[in-house]
């Protein structure tokens, strides 16, 4: 009983805070070697973290779909064929993370530390 207390309260505690931990998205982002086309406010090879984030503002879930490869590219489709094989690098993440990772895009354009 008391452990089901305990996981009751987890829950809540991540529904109050958003405990999705938006920071672990970002090292994702870094580790994965998306910052070689993404830069977080420049347009380079691909769109910025920004544009992305503006254009999936309000859709957290379609771009966890989009990450996890079960969505259609909706920012630059015409240049879909330089992003859809990056996907492969991040085939491997838990649910969690592509949320994590959908979070911090999509929370980068809110930012005002730049
Ligand atoms: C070789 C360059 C390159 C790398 C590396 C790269 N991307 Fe992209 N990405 C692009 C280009 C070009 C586009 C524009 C095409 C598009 O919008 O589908 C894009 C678009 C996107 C989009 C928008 C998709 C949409 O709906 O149109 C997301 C989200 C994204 N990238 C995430 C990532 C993540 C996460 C990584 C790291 C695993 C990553 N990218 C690595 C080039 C890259």
């Amino acid at each position: 009983m008391k452990k089901i207390m305990v996981v009751a309260a987890m829950a809540w505690s991540t529904f109050l805070f958003g405990a999705v931990d938006k920071s672990a998205g970002e090292a994702i982002f870094n580790d994965r070697g998306c910052v070689m086309c993404h830069q977080r406010d420049m347009e380079t090879i691909g769109p910025s973290v920004r544009t992305i984030g503006i254009r999936y503002n309000a859709n957290e879930n379609g771009l966890v779909a989009y990450l996890k490869g079960q969505g259609q590219p909706i920012v630059y489709p015409e240049r879909a064929g330089v992003m859809q094989p990056q996907l492969m690098k991040i085939g491997n993440l838990y649910e969690d993370e592509y949320r994590s990772l959908a979070r911090f895009i999509i929370q980068s354009y809110m930012r005002v530390d730049f």
